[in-house]
């Protein structure tokens, strides 16, 4: 599963993608708030820090404006992923840009109806929200593996880009499931790291050399 780091803070992209945690990044107008900097600018930065798609989101409504903000936004670098709402006119900006032979990652998806659609449109990604789902006692894994089969029966193309990742168990699930991308905070990609036994074996560890007195440097 490829590791996508939903942020647009760059000191953490870096500390990520020097681990080769990092394949590739995604962005949306709440990210870019967060991040006090212009969207042109921050979204150029990543794109020098990484190699893989970071996605830039268009904020119009209409298929044309959005067409247009999307060829700007893939201006700024190769790697750029223009990033649609699943909105009617999100399918239609979809089709045009992906035609033009731009990544396009379709967002806001809550249905395995609405992926079919996306990646009928030419979707690169699709980015099904798992934590929002569960925010409103709906089962946001259920949805990656309905998109999962449905994807595998036809053999569509289409990335299934697990977004809205809130948890370690949200990363492990995905990735038994089988989507393709999970895109997380780096805080959720670093706790993937944590475990109680590991704390608790490296204190013992660590008390049983201290009466060792042995040193290795
Ligand atoms: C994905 O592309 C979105 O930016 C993101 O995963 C949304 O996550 P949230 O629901 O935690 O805001």
């Amino acid at each position: 599963m490829k590791f996508f780091v939903d942020t647009a803070d760059v000191d953490a992209i870096r500390e990520l993608n020097d681990l080769g945690m990092v394949d590739g990044v995604t962005t949306n107008p709440s990210i870019i708030l967060k991040s006090g900097r212009d969207i042109l600018e921050v979204t150029k930065e990543i794109c020098s820090i990484v190699s893989g798609p970071v996605s830039a989101e268009v904020v119009a409504k209409d298929a044309a404006a959005m067409i247009a903000e999307g060829r700007k936004l893939a201006e700024i670098a190769e790697n750029i992923a223009v990033k649609v709402p699943l909105t009617w006119d999100g399918l239609k900006a979809c089709k045009v840009l992906s035609g033009e032979g731009r990544m396009v990652n379709v967002t806001l998806c809550f249905s395995a109806n609405q992926a079919l659609l996306a990646a009928k449109a030419g979707a690169s990604f699709i980015s099904p929200f798992i934590g929002r789902l569960d925010d409103i006692n709906l089962d946001g894994l259920d949805l990656i593996q309905d998109i999962r089969t449905i994807y595998d029966n036809y053999g569509f193309d289409t990335e299934i880009l697990a977004a809205s990742v809130r948890t370690v168990n949200h990363a492990k699930d995905c990735a038994l499931i089988g989507a393709d991308v999970m895109t997380a905070p780096p805080s959720v990609i670093k706790a993937m790291a944590n475990h109680i036994l590991t704390d608790k074996g490296l204190e013992q560890f660590d008390k049983d050399w201290a009466k060792t007195g042995q040193k290795i440097l």
